[in-house]
């Protein structure tokens, strides 16, 4: 990878995470035209931020094979791999899956990487966790990522999602929700963080966990 990176860290309650960013997000703009060429790989969102506090507190992920969809920097695939999760980072911009690799290893975590587009999915593996921040933006993309979570998310699976309040978040998990009957843990909140370039920001969680059928 031939980008100029600098080194952050990112504060949890009792532990560090180390961090290597893209130093310099809009020398990476070639095309803004095309969706598929703006590099918001290399930003650390917000709602990834909020979703690596939120796994960190409300999670035990030992053993648990995770997949981080659209990871970015994959802060919160690493927090996952940081608690013994089996993680797998995945993204359609290899950049940003070398990236979460070499973040997650400068951690003193292990992990595997996937490079793949979701309009043409082909890990054939079930994960117990299915996560990803920022990323139900676009409604034509969304129906290959509902596709996705029905293939590889386990039964008995659950399924994290953080956003900053983006209407089209909210209706693909309502429809997750009705299609794939999952119940949901949602936490709504202003997260004040001083390390981040927006300070202060509105977001949601979805914690979507598959109901159980009685007989
Ligand atoms: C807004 S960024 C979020 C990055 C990171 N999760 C975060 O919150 O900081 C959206 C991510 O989804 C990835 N992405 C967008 N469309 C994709 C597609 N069709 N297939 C796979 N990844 C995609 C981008 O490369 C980028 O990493």
């Amino acid at each position: 990878m031939n980008i100029e990176l600098k080194r952050i860290k990112f504060t949890l309650p009792g532990r560090e995470i180390t961090l290597d960013v893209v130093a310099d997000v809009e020398a990476l703009i070639t095309d803004l035209s095309d969706a598929d060429k703006v590099p918001c790989w290399a930003e650390l969102w917000p709602a990834a931020r909020s979703l690596a506090r939120y796994i960190w507190e409300h999670t035990r992920l030992h053993g648990q094979s995770v997949l981080e969809i659209g990871c970015g920097l994959g802060l919160p695939g690493t927090v996952c791999a940081v608690k013994c999760g089996v993680v797998t980072f995945s993204d359609y911009n290899s950049d940003a899956v070398e990236l979460s690799l070499h973040n997650a290893a400068i951690n003193g975590a292990v992990a595997k990487g996937h490079l793949g587009d979701w309009r043409k999915f082909v890990l054939d593996d079930k994960f117990d966790w299915i996560i990803g921040s920022d990323v139900f933006y676009d409604p034509k993309l969304n129906p290959y990522v509902k596709a996705l979570i029905e293939k590889n998310l386990k039964a008995d699976g659950q399924v994290l999602i953080s956003h900053q309040r983006r209407e089209h978040t909210y209706n693909f998990v309502k429809h997750l929700k009705k299609e794939m009957g999952f119940a949901e843990i949602r936490i709504d909140k202003i997260e004040t963080d001083e390390e981040s370039v927006y300070h202060s920001f509105s977001i949601s969680i979805h914690h979507l966990i598959k109901k159980l059928k009685h007989a």
